[in-house]
């Protein structure tokens, strides 16, 4: 698939089937990952990949962080959320969680280790959508929990930036919609153009 045709082809896909993803499949999702652009070279991403029963281990912690939000969790509406939050790790066959362990590199920036590890999720969600798999990119609250960095054995600066969940879809992508490039987008070619902004 051509690049720009896979970039804007690709869609959030939450709809997908029980049936696994392959080794070989896994394996090339997560190299397109490590070969995201880093500064200093310091590779910060660390993958955890999830299949089977590992993800009760997830939907626990997703319940957990909820529950501690809730004035009663053990009323019956609170217990039917909380069994709903559980399951939602079940909702595909593979979930790779990436997080960012930060380089100790003092040159390093905090900002561009979270920035080299979104691009490793770019590339990773592409590198699916060109195999035909379905993608999605999910996070929220409870993935920046300390919950959620104890279940990963994370470090204090450790945190996971995505849950992707990916699958084999059911049913074609919709087509996607952006702002023009022309409403996002200055054209700067002298000094005074500054002014204009
Ligand atoms: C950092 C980040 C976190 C996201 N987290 C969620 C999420 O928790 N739930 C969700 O439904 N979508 C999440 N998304 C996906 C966006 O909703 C989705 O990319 C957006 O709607 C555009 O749709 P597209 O991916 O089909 O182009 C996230 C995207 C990014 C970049």
């Amino acid at each position: 698939m051509d690049i720009f045709e896979a970039i804007k082809s690709r869609r959030s896909m939450g709809l997908v089937s029980d049936e696994p993803v392959s080794k070989e499949f896994i394996d090339q999702i997560l190299e397109a990952g490590t070969w995201a652009p880093s500064h200093y070279r310091t590779e910060p991403w660390k993958f955890f990949v999830l299949t089977g029963d590992s993800r009760h281990r997830l939907g626990e912690t997703l319940a957990q962080i909820e529950a501690q939000k809730m004035e009663d969790p053990s009323s019956e509406s609170n217990q039917k959320k909380l069994m709903k939050i559980q399951e939602k790790p079940f909702r595909a066959p593979l979930i790779i969680a990436v997080a960012v362990e930060p380089s100790d590199n003092p040159r390093a920036l905090i900002q561009e280790e979270h920035g080299a590890v979104y691009a490793a999720i770019q590339n990773m969600l592409l590198t699916a959508h060109a195999l035909g798999l379905g993608g999605y990119w999910r996070t929220g609250k409870p993935a920046y929990d300390p919950a959620m960095k104890k279940l990963f054995k994370l470090s204090d600066r450790g945190e996971i930036l995505g849950f992707l969940y990916f699958g084999h879809p059911k049913r074609a992508v919709p087509e996607g919609k952006r702002k023009p490039v022309e409403e996002v987008t200055s054209w700067l070619a002298s000094e005074s153009d500054f002014d204009l902004l």
